[in-house]
């Protein structure tokens, strides 16, 4: 039998990088982190010297992308060419280079195989932008993960201020517009929720309550 299959797609700052770790730890699937892989791209490709519109390079670099990764107390940590770049990988300037390079089609068509490799036994949740559009279009279970842009910067600013950084929230409000943007006009698998995704709109919502929402729709397909 097919390997199930739960996507989980959203805007940035939707909080589904959080959730889709809590609700494949409980259901003891494996995970992709779709968003880690564009981002570790990015970086090889800003180490190498890769200008980050030459598709052709970019997408021969993602075929043969030298990443393993890894599991630390839960949190995915990820190897390029045997260096630990985990911390470095999430920096907002690394979020940067990811998304130039996630708007070339010869780079998303470079790097179908290798999330395909992820959906192996016991079943895998998938997390990013296509994965229920694209990736896993035949999965049977599909979130889209979404909250106001308000509550999405507000989280971000929280974020920020515990982690020490200083932040301004009028300006995180306005980045995340940006990016919704971005992310929703390309023309290259842009987000939006698959025609039979579930939407949850997480506003009001904490992390257990949407991780629980999640579990409930797993068990009832099940
Ligand atoms: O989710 P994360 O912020 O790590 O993703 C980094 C960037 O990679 C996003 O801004 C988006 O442009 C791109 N991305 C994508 N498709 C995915 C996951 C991420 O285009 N499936």
């Amino acid at each position: 039998a097919a390997v199930p299959v739960l996507t989980i797609d959203g805007p940035v700052s939707s909080g589904k990088g959080t959730v889709a770790r809590l609700v494949a730890q409980r259901l003891g699937w494996h995970l992709l982190d779709s968003g880690l892989l564009y981002r570790l791209l990015g970086l090889h490709a800003q180490r190498r010297g890769v200008p980050l519109d030459d598709e052709p390079a970019l997408a021969e670099l993602a075929r043969g992308l030298p990443v393993e990764f890894c599991d630390r107390d839960g949190e995915g940590c990820a190897l390029l060419e045997g260096e630990d770049v985990s911390r470095l990988a999430r920096d907002e300037k690394v979020g940067e280079l990811a998304s130039q390079v996630a708007v070339l089609q010869g780079v998303r068509e470079a790097l179908l195989a290798r999330q395909h490799a992820f959906a192996t036994a016991p079943g895998l949740v998938a997390d990013g932008r296509d994965m229920g559009t694209v990736v896993f279009r035949q999965a049977p279970l599909k979130i889209f993960l979404t909250a106001s842009p308000e509550e999405r910067a507000r989280r971000r600013y929280k974020q920020l201020k515990d982690k020490g950084f200083s932040a301004n929230l009028p300006a995180l409000i306005e980045d995340i517009r940006a990016r919704d943007d971005r992310d929703m006009q390309r023309s290259v698998a842009p987000l939006r929720p698959a025609e039979d995704a579930i939407v949850i709109d997480s506003t009001q919502m904490s992390v257990d309550e949407v991780v629980n929402r999640i579990l409930e729709e797993a068990r009832q397909q099940s």
